[in-house]
C-alpha cells in the first residue's frame, strides 16, 4: 500500500516521478474514483480541447490523449514520461485520493474536475474490471467483492473517504464536483457547466455533436475510446467489455436483497454528516 492506499506494485515504484510531477498553470486534472466515468469525462474534455474535431479525437487512443498520472506497466512508458511529451495544454487523469495529489497541482492552481458515482454501481462496474483487467487480483464472488469494497481493502481504497476528501477540496474555485447520474440525466447541462468552468463558450450544434460523439453507444464502437488497442493479456474484453452498460442502477440487477440492507446501513455509517448526496437509481 501506499501511505495505507492498496495500490498497484508497478504504481508505487514510480510513485517518486509521480510525486515529483511538475504540473503546469494550464493543466487540467481529472480525478475520479476508478468507475465513475473518468473515460467519459477525459473523452469529453479532449472533444472540448479540440473544439469539436471528431477527427482529432481519433489521433490516438483515450489513455494517450489523456494521460493516467500514476500509471505504470512493465514494458510502457509510465504515466509521468507520457505527460512530458504531451503539449499543453495538457488533460491528466488521475484516481489519486486528494492527500495524496502532488503537490505541484495546488501550487500552480491547475483546475480539476471530480466526477463521482454512486457506489453501488461503481462496486459492480469494478467487480467486473477486476475481472476484465488482469493487473488486479481475483475478486472472488461479487459477495465477496462486497466485503472488500465496504472495507476499503480495493486498489485505490476507501470509496467514502475518496469522495468526501474531494468534496471537501470543493470550497476552492478551482474544482467542479460533477456526478455520473446527472451526467447521465442531463449531459447538455453538465457540458454547459463544464464549459463555463473553463470559460469557454460552444455553438448549440457543436454541443449536439459532442454529446452524440461521447455518447455510449458511440465510445463503444469508438476504437480510440473503447480500450479494445489494449493487449488481451492486460484487458480481457471477452470477459466483459470496457464500456460494459453504463447505466445508473445496474447493481439491482446484481445485489440481493439483503446485500442491498447491509449496504446501506454501511453507507449510512459512513456518509453520516455529510452534505454530499448520490443518487442510486
Ligand atoms: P459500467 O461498468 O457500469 O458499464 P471508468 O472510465 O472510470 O473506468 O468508468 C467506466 C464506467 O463508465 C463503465 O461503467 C463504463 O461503461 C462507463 N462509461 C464509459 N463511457 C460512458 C458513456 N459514454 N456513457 C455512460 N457510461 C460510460
Amino acid at each position: 500500500s501506499l501511505h495505507g492506499i492498496p495500490l498497484f506494485k508497478t504504481f508505487i515504484e514510480v510513485w517518486p516521478q509521480v510525486e515529483a510531477f511538475q504540473a503546469q498553470p494550464d493543466d487540467l486534472l481529472v480525478s475520479t474514483y476508478p468507475k465513475s466515468g473518468t473515460t467519459w469525462l477525459s473523452e469529453i474534455l479532449d472533444i472540448i480541447y479540440q473544439d469539436g474535431s471528431v477527427e482529432k479525437c481519433q489521433r490516438d487512443a483515450i489513455y494517450n490523449r489523456v494521460p493516467f498520472l500514476e500509471y505504470k506497466e512493465p514494458g510502457m512508458p509510465s504515466g509521468v514520461e507520457l505527460l512530458e511529451k504531451t503539449p499543453s495544454p495538457r488533460l491528466v487523469t488521475t484516481h489519486l485520493p486528494v492527500q495524496l495529489l502532488p503537490k505541484s497541482f495546488c501550487d500552480k492552481n491547475c483546475k480539476v474536475i471530480y466526477m463521482a458515482r454512486n457506489p453501488k454501481d461503481v462496486v459492480v462496474s469494478y467487480y467486473y474490471f477486476y475481472q476484465m483487467a488482469k493487473t488486479h487480483p481475483d475478486p472472488g464472488t461479487l459477495a465477496e467483492f462486497l466485503e472488500t469494497f465496504m472495507a476499503g481493502k480495493v486498489a485505490y481504497g476507501s470509496w467514502y473517504e475518496h469522495v468526501q476528501g474531494w468534496w471537501e477540496k470543493k470550497q476552492e474555485k478551482q474544482l467542479l464536483y460533477l456526478f455520473y447520474e446527472d451526467m447521465k440525466k442531463d449531459p447538455w447541462q453538465e457540458v454547459q457547466k463544464i464549459l463555463r468552468f473553463l470559460g469557454k463558450e460552444m455553438a448549440e450544434e457543436m454541443v449536439e455533436r459532442i454529446l452524440h460523439h461521447t455518447s455510449f453507444q458511440e465510445m463503444k464502437k469508438n476504437p480510440s475510446a473503447n480500450y479494445n488497442s489494449v493487449p488481451t493479456a492486460l484487458m480481457d474484453h471477452s470477459i466483459s467489455p470496457f464500456l460494459r452498460k453504463g447505466i445508473i442502477g445496474d447493481w439491482k440487477n446484481h445485489f440481493t436483497v439483503a446485500q442491498n440492507e447491509r449496504f446501506n446501513q454501511h453507507y449510512q455509517k459512513h456518509m453520516m454528516g455529510s452534505d454530499l448526496h448520490f443518487q442510486m437509481e
